[in-house]
This record gives C-alpha cells, structure tokens and sequence, in this order.
C-alpha cells in the first residue's frame, strides 16, 4: 500500500482541481493500492492533520471545474519557523502528521511560496513531488505554470469587453491585470486582446511615450499588471516605494492619473482582481495537468522524491526542487515576444 498526501497552496487558480484529478486519477490507475489524504487548505491541514480520503468518487467531475476542492491558504515562508498563535512549531507539526500517517510521499501544487516550503520539507527529510501552479507563471524552470492559461483567456476577454465601450466613447482605458511582481500575464492578455500599450514591472515605464503613442488615436486600451512602475516610482529606494505604493497601490489608476496631467482624453481605470482567478479551466491546462499529473503520479511510484514535474519544450520532465526554490521567472526586456509585440506597435512605454 502506498499513502500519498496530497495539498493545494497560495492562491488559488481554475486548474487546481484538474491538477489533483490527473495526479490521484494516474495513481489510482497504476495497479498498486493506494491511499491518498486530501489536506484541507494548504499547509494548515498538514499542520493540524486535517484531511479528506480522496476516492474516485472524489474525482468525479473535478477535472472541468475551477478553485480546489482541498481548499487553500497562504502560509508564508518568511513565517514557517516562527510558532503559530498557539505556540505550535510549524514544521514540527507538519512533519508529525506526515509520520503519524505512515505517508509516503507529499505531492504538493502551488507556486513560489508554496514550493519554498515544499524544498524545506523535502530537505527536512519528507518526500516531496510537486507541480507548478500559478497565474503569475513565475515559476522557475517550467516554461508554463497550469493556471496560466485560464487566466490569460479571462483577462484578455475583459480587456476585449473593455475595449468595446472604449471605442463608443472614445476613452483611454487602463486596465490592471494580476501577476503579482512579474508581467506575464498581462504581456500575454494585453496581447491577445490588442492592447494598444502593455506595462510590465521588468519594463518601467516613461507616462510621456505613452501619452504620445496614443495621442492620434481615438480610443485606447492599455494592459497594466499589478507590479507596473513607472520610471519615477522604480528609482524610489525600496522603502520609499513601499510607503508610496501603500497610499497609492493601483498601478493602473496611478498610470491614469499621470496620463490626465499630460493630455485632455477621458481617461478610467479598471482593475479586473480575483475574476481572472474564477471559473472552470480553460482546454490548454486541462491538458497540462492531465500531463502534469501523469507525471507526478511516475515520480511517485518511482520514488523519485525531491523534485517539481514542469514543462520545458513541449516535454514533460522534472527539475529538482532546490533548482527551483527561490528563483522567480520573469519577462526579459530583450526577449523575442517583447520585440513581437513591438512591432505589431504596443508601446512599453520605453
Ligand atoms: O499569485 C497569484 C495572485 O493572484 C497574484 O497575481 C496576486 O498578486 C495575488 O495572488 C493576490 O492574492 P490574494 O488572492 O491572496 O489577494
């Protein structure tokens, strides 16, 4: 018998469920008795040994539905060693519920944080798969991240509706998209949906060249991820820009505000949030995490602990977690879908 535990972590995304039906779904079917406990949200339920048997009838359906049926929570990392509002030691907890169950092996899905705490369970001795999850796509090592693609498809079909009452009224529309301190996904959202300007953090942004890319058009719509800054804002020192983007965190309405002071346009500011993060996955990570989750499953079986399954030129293949702990993947400045986007005449505003 094999006990495999199994946990969602950080933000949730649409692919979660699709990610744990395919990794319990390929166990199940590999002919060895399995036994698998689903913990309830994130790490709180290693902690606390909270869980759910997962059985096929757990499966049913959950490859088309979005959020996670483990539930999730964030657990950050800078906090793991520091004891809960019990005093109970967080990873000693952890580690206690995964011995008093006899598991033998952790398949983790999340993102950054969550594979952080994943390689420091695996290096304090617990056996460790995980998968890449994110909308951000900042996951070090894979090329894509399941969650992506949901969320790109929900955020370019809001830019696309936004852009239809910008061309009634002839208005400016900045419209902020998640992806926390990366720009993938609003590079990828903004493009997918025409955007006349994409602004990205790894790009920090010149309002003027902006307000001149636009200025002979009549109507326009531009993609600002949430970690955007402008020139101004990146060369604040890093305590400064805190205390700034504290009273001032929309980098979309900031970016408004600035173009109001250089030209006379109508001028809004939309800020898509958590419906880029809603609704059932999209057909591209049903199949990622069918072939995730396969993969995963092999490690499993094969013992092959301590290592994140990803996607890499086409191929499914595994990178150790300490290679990906700790590392974000960001868009690079000089890479070819920036110079894409470019001369199709999105302006970065560089
Ligand atoms: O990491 C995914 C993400 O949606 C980021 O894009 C965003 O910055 C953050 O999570 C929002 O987190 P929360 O849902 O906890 O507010």
């Amino acid at each position: 018998m094999i006990k495999v535990g199994i946990l969602t972590s950080g933000g949730d995304c649409q692919a979660l469920n699709p990610a744990i039906y395919s990794v319990c779904r390929a166990l199940f079917n590999s002919g060895r008795e399995v036994k698998i406990f689903g913990f309830l949200d994130g790490y709180r339920g290693l902690m606390y040994n909270r869980y759910i048997n997962i059985t096929e009838e757990t499966l049913d359906g959950l490859m088309f539905e979005g959020g996670t049926v483990l539930g999730t929570s964030r657990t950050p990392f800078k906090q793991l060693d520091r004891p809960d509002e019990n005093g109970t030691q967080k990873v000693g907890a952890m580690k206690e519920t995964y011995e008093k169950l006899k598991l033998d092996c952790l398949v983790i899905l999340g993102g950054n944080g969550t594979s952080k705490t994943a390689e420091r369970l695996s290096r304090e001795g617990l056996n460790v798969v995980a998968m890449p999850k994110t909308i951000d796509n900042d996951v070090w090592g894979t090329d894509v991240s399941f969650g992506f693609w949901s969320a790109v498809d929900a955020a370019q079909e809001a830019v696309m509706r936004i852009r239809t009452t910008a061309k009634s009224h002839g208005r400016v529309f900045f419209v902020e998209i998640m992806g926390h301190k990366v720009g993938w996904l609003a590079l990828y959202a903004g493009m997918a949906a025409g955007a006349d300007a994409i602004l990205i953090p790894e790009i920090p942004y010149d309002i003027k060249k902006i307000a001149d890319s636009i200025k002979n058009k009549k109507y326009a719509v531009i993609a600002v991820a949430e970690g955007a800054l402008s020139k101004e804002e990146a060369a604040l020192d890093k305590k400064e820009r805190k205390a700034y983007l504290k009273s001032a965190p929309s980098s979309a309405v900031r970016a408004a505000a600035k173009l109001k002071e250089l030209t006379d346009k109508e001028t809004y500011a939309t800020v898509l949030g958590h419906t880029q993060r809603g609704g059932a996955p999209c057909a591209y990570d049903r199949v990622l995490t069918s072939r995730l989750g396969a993969a995963a499953a092999e490690l499993v079986l094969n013992k092959d602990y301590g290592n994140m399954v990803i996607y890499k030129n086409t191929e499914i293949t595994k990178l150790a977690l300490c290679e990906v702990a700790g590392k974000l993947k960001t868009v690079e400045e000089e890479s070819s879908i920036i110079a894409e986007a470019k001369s199709l005449g999105i302006c970065f505003g560089n």
